[in-house]
């Protein structure tokens, strides 16, 4: 079966053709960071209308990589939400278009679930119940997936998301946007323990997360080593860091990071004993969190780092499990969604 995905939800535009829930036969992102890049993060009128200007292109060169005519598609899938709103609506009118016009069923997928079905395009297969850790740019959390296709969130973040806390340090540490790859590669020249920077400690029994804690720390840090008070986050352009406490502040804010999410994850494996434990979104892409939570889980599933972070397999992936449990959506009926409940 050979669905054709559609994703828009923030600032990349993305259709991929996937067969069987899990070969990828072609996978097409129109990232817009260098637009938003100027402006320190993701506008979201700017993300609409890039969104409109790239969309059918995309499309049309997914189809053509895919080395399939739409005779061979089966069905149309998108993200319904959560996401920007205005970049969602894009995606959702052309593939409710699509599947009127071309006649074919249409799926519409969760975008924080999708990150978690992203574990099925890899070799290995998750079985059910699937533990999923899912750290992005918008959200975190720790969900148990059932075979019914039912979502149990066991741990979520009580304030920034884990991508969202790497890109305002970054901001901060006078890095460019996005934050988690700039962070990472400047933490590969630095000291993780140069500074000792705090665990949120949310008691035995949460599966939680915090990072504000964390972020306000590197904050006091910066302004105890510049003597400038930088105020708000976004004022780094009024002091000047020295290149090697960049990486020692980048390596110790990513270990302090990484390691809470490993701790919970770690907490929550051993409580549920799950089938599977899969990691996905971009914060996944994260070698350090790759390295240090497999030396603790082994069998530990990790999304391959190119469908980590937005792009449509991953849609394609989710869509055909809920193909098979006979989700179809209605192109009438759909809306999109931004809410996290978005189904
Ligand atoms: O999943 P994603 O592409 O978009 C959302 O759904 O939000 O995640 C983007 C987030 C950004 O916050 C980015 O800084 C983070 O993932 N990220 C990383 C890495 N690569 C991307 N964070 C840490 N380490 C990385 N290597
Ligand atoms: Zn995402």
């Amino acid at each position: 079966m050979n669905i054709l995905a559609i994703e828009s939800s923030c600032d990349e535009t993305a259709a991929a053709v996937v067969c069987d829930g899990h070969r990828v036969l072609s996978n097409i992102i129109a990232s817009q960071v260098e637009i938003h890049a100027r402006y320190g993060g993701v506008v979201p009128e700017v993300a609409a209308r890039s969104h409109i200007e790239v969309i059918i292109a995309v499309i049309e060169k997914s189809l053509s990589d895919s080395e399939l005519s739409w005779d061979d598609i089966d069905a149309i899938a998108v993200t319904k939400g959560p996401g920007l709103i205005g970049s969602l609506l894009i995606g959702v009118m052309t593939a409710k278009t699509l599947a009127l016009v071309k006649q074919k069923p249409l799926i519409a997928v969760n975008h924080i679930w999708a990150h978690a079905f992203a574990s099925f395009l890899d070799a290995t297969k998750p079985q059910f119940p699937m533990l999923a850790l899912t750290v992005s740019g918008g959200h975190s959390a720790l969900s148990l997936y059932h075979e019914g296709l039912s979502r149990e969130v066991v741990g979520e973040t009580l304030d920034d998301a884990a991508g969202e806390a790497f890109d305002k340090v970054a901001k901060l540490l006078g890095l460019s946007y996005p934050g988690g790859p700039a962070i990472s590669k400047a933490a590969l020249g630095g000291n993780p323990d140069a500074y000792k920077f705090p665990i949120a400690n949310l008691g035995k029994a949460s599966f939680d997360f915090s990072f504000s804690g964390l972020k306000t720390a590197v904050l006091r840090q910066v302004q105890q080593i510049t003597g400038v008070n930088p105020g708000a986050l976004d004022s780094v352009k009024s002091y000047q860091l020295d290149p090697q406490i960049v990486a020692d502040l980048a390596a110790s804010f990513q270990k302090a990071a990484i390691d809470a999410l490993i701790k919970q994850t770690h907490k929550a494996y051993l409580q549920y004993q799950p089938k599977a434990l899969v990691v996905g979104g971009g914060v996944a892409a994260n070698t350090y969190l790759r390295e240090k939570l497999l030396e603790i889980i082994p069998e530990a599933i990790f999304v391959p780092p190119v469908l980590c972070t937005d792009n449509a397999a991953m849609i394609g992936a989710l869509a055909y499990q809920k193909y098979q449990k006979g989700q179809i959506t209605d192109p009438f009926e759909l809306t999109a969604d931004s809410s996290l409940e978005a189904i």
